[in-house]
């Protein structure tokens, strides 16, 4: 999700720049944009779409102006050839040679898709910035920015004036030796009163010798050349070029001059920094050194997680602040039931959330495949708010379902990963899980911040009337504990492969969970049948002896969810049940819990958390027990057959 590419040296930048943004093309984007420092004159293009549109647009903004510098009139008049040659260079003269710049690819937050919105960002001709992240309080910045002229509706804009205006107030002061600080003090000052996140890269046009990068919260990589320096989101654009490599820290600033590279954090102190060597190749680098796209999301979990309660929890109220959601308390108070509209993956965290508003909100809540909606007679009407979830925001027969239910008069609302997408554009009002780009077909991530998301939404529907302050805050707490306790889990892979290679064998797995841990149940086998082949079936525990129990003997193993909730003793009664006829059971079980052996070959311990919020950790476990085994099966991971990651078709 967004990329950044900075360069600094001997060679000319722009190419550098431009095979760096494709080389984040991978982590998705909607438009991209390029600045060089030419001869003290800032250039810069942007075009919306692919990296490879913005290349032909520099192209043809060279080729124009060395056309224009060939019907230039030949030099009759000094008079005649300077006006033209100056409104040349006022309207078309960029040539885009220099030897820094920088570059960007957005993938939109605040704003739409367009050219002015995309990076970088300029101020005054002087400064240009490329910004990742979200500056969480950029309308009161906004506010207090004497400059009101905003070509753009981003947060990144209103960050370059800010820093603008630092910059204006300390060049007063500074003199002599002090203006080689006098930009990099000035990005301090500014962070210092910023809330929010960022992985920046400014340039000046009167500093033509310096890049300033600074990072809290979204990565920065600084590769170390001879002579010249290489800023990206990541190591990929640095590898043809350097493989000496040092990552800012949040917290972190650097400034990149003649005389190296110098790394400090907002209170001016000097940070000494490691250089590591990186022994990558560009694909493995883009899989951030993870041997394909499946475990490297799995791994982002708990970092995009963040992401999808940021800005979003109301600590003091108990309650969660969808902005999304467009409605007045008294409107909300109009809702009298919920149907959630899904397939796949998207559909299991609907059922999640299903569970969610039933308790939070006491509002009935249904669940459909987007596939049936669409073609059974839905009973909804004005006073049904409809969700519809999807990663990839173009999954046909969720978007028909949408297009459906809004004709039939329901509130809609969409809840979707891919920024710009048509379900997003359809649903006008709804909420982006901020998942960050996912590649893989087999979808993790995106499954844990659509969960996130639909309890958020259900906290702010139940604080509006049946759930206690109390209990709001209480969750609101559980939920900002869980990325530790996803760490804890991620810690556990290689447990977990150990015990996958023992299930590769089989030819049927069936999963089973009660309660919120159904609907993990059923996410696990989807999982592992999608990337594995083995036949796999996901059901309620309490179904078991209403025919599924059939199924079971000894080569047909069960995975069980069998964490410490209120169902727990019937849990372990399925369990027992199965064992009973032979089946080898692999048992996900709650941090401490000695008992849970008895009905398990094979266990891993999740840490412990509220109820509600349980399948945003047990679910991880079973993430990696598919991917291990799909491994250990030779399996295409990323790309299974048959599947594709957007399933635009009916
Ligand atoms: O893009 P969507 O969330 O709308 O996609 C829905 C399903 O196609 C998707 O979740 C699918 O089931 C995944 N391959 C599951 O891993």
């Amino acid at each position: 999700m967004c990329g950044i590419v900075g360069y600094i040296g001997k060679k000319q930048a722009l190419p550098i720049l431009i095979q760096g943004l494709r080389d984040l093309e991978y982590r998705g984007y909607d438009s991209a944009g390029v600045a060089v420092l030419d001869n003290g004159k800032i250039e810069r293009v942007r075009e919306i779409g692919k990296v490879d549109m913005l290349a032909k647009k520099i192209s043809n903004v060279i080729a124009r102006s060395a056309s224009d510098e060939a019907i230039l009139p030949k030099k009759e008049t000094a008079s005649a050839y300077a006006k033209a040659s100056a409104d040349r260079s006022a309207a078309l003269a960029v040539t885009l040679t220099g030897t820094i710049g920088i570059a960007h690819t957005r993938w939109a937050t605040h704003g739409a898709v367009t050219e002015f919105n995309a990076h970088p960002h300029i101020v005054d001709g002087k400064l240009a910035i490329v910004h990742n992240g979200i500056i969480e309080n950029y309308r009161e910045l906004k506010k207090q920015i004497k400059d009101k002229n905003f070509e753009s509706e981003t947060d990144t804009e209103v960050l370059a004036k800010w820093i603008m205006e630092k910059y204006k107030a300390l060049s007063i002061k500074y003199k002599g030796e002090d203006k080689a600080n006098l930009l990099i003090d000035a990005v301090k000052a500014a962070l210092v009163e910023v809330r929010g996140t960022y992985g920046l890269v400014v340039l000046h046009a009167d500093h033509p010798d310096q890049l300033v990068a600074a990072r809290l919260g979204s990565p920065l990589a600084i590769g170390i050349g001879e002579g010249e320096y290489y800023i990206a989101s990541d190591v990929t654009p640095m590898l043809p070029f350097t493989k000496k490599v040092t990552f800012l820290d949040d917290g972190e600033i650097a400034l990149i001059n003649g005389d190296g590279l110098k790394i400090s954090n907002l209170d001016n102190q000097i940070i000494e920094k490691n250089v590591t060597e990186i022994d990558w190749d560009q694909e493995k680098a883009q899989k951030g050194g993870f041997e394909n796209f499946m475990l490297k999301e799995i791994f982002d979990q708990p970092t995009v997680y963040e992401d999808a309660l940021r800005g979003r929890l109301e600590m003091d109220a108990g309650t969660a602040k969808m902005g999304g959601l467009n409605m007045s308390q008294e409107q909300m108070r109009e809702i009298k039931r919920v149907m959630i509209i899904a397939e796949g993956t998207a559909r299991h965290t609907g059922l999640i959330g299903k569970y969610a508003f039933e308790r939070l909100a006491n509002l009935p809540t249904e669940v459909d495949f987007s596939s049936e909606f669409r073609y059974r007679d839905p009973v909804v009407n004005k006073s049904t708010l409809v969700f519809v979830i999807s990663q990839s925001g173009e999954t046909a027969d969720t978007l028909m379902a949408a297009r459906e239910a809004k004709r039939k008069g329901a509130v809609v609302r969409g809840i979707v990963n891919v920024v710009g997408s048509t379900i997003a554009r359809e649903t006008g009002a709804g909420t982006y899980i901020h998942a960050g780009p996912e590649l893989a077909v087999a979808s993790t991530k995106a499954y844990t911040n659509m969960v996130a998301v639909l309890l958020l939404y259900a906290l702010q529907f139940g604080r509006l009337k049946h759930t206690s302050l109390a209990t709001g805050q209480r969750i609101l707490q559980s939920l900002l504990e869980i990325p530790e306790k996803m760490n804890e889990i991620l810690k556990r892979n290689n447990e977990i492969k150990e015990i996958a290679e023992k299930y590769q064998k089989y030819v049927n797995i069936l999963f089973m969970g009660r309660g919120v841990n159904y609907p993990v149940a059923l996410e696990g086998a989807l999982k592992l049948k999608e990337i594995s082949y083995i036949h796999c079936e996901g059901f309620a525990g309490g179904e078991m002896k209403h025919g599924p129990l059939a199924l079971v003997s000894k080569d047909v193993p069960v995975v069980a969810i069998l964490t410490k909730n209120q169902l727990y003793e019937k849990m372990k009664s399925s369990i027992q049940e199965v064992r009973a006829r032979g089946a080898r059971t692999f048992i996900i079980a709650s941090e401490g819990d000695e008992e849970a052996k008895e009905v398990a070959d094979e266990i891993i311990y999740v840490p412990k958390t509220m109820e509600l919020l349980e399948p945003l950790l047990n679910t991880i476990p079973l993430q990696l027990f598919a991917y291990h085994v799909a491994v250990a099966l030779g399996r295409d991971v990323d790309r299974p057959r048959n599947l594709a990651k957007s399933v635009t078709v009916e």
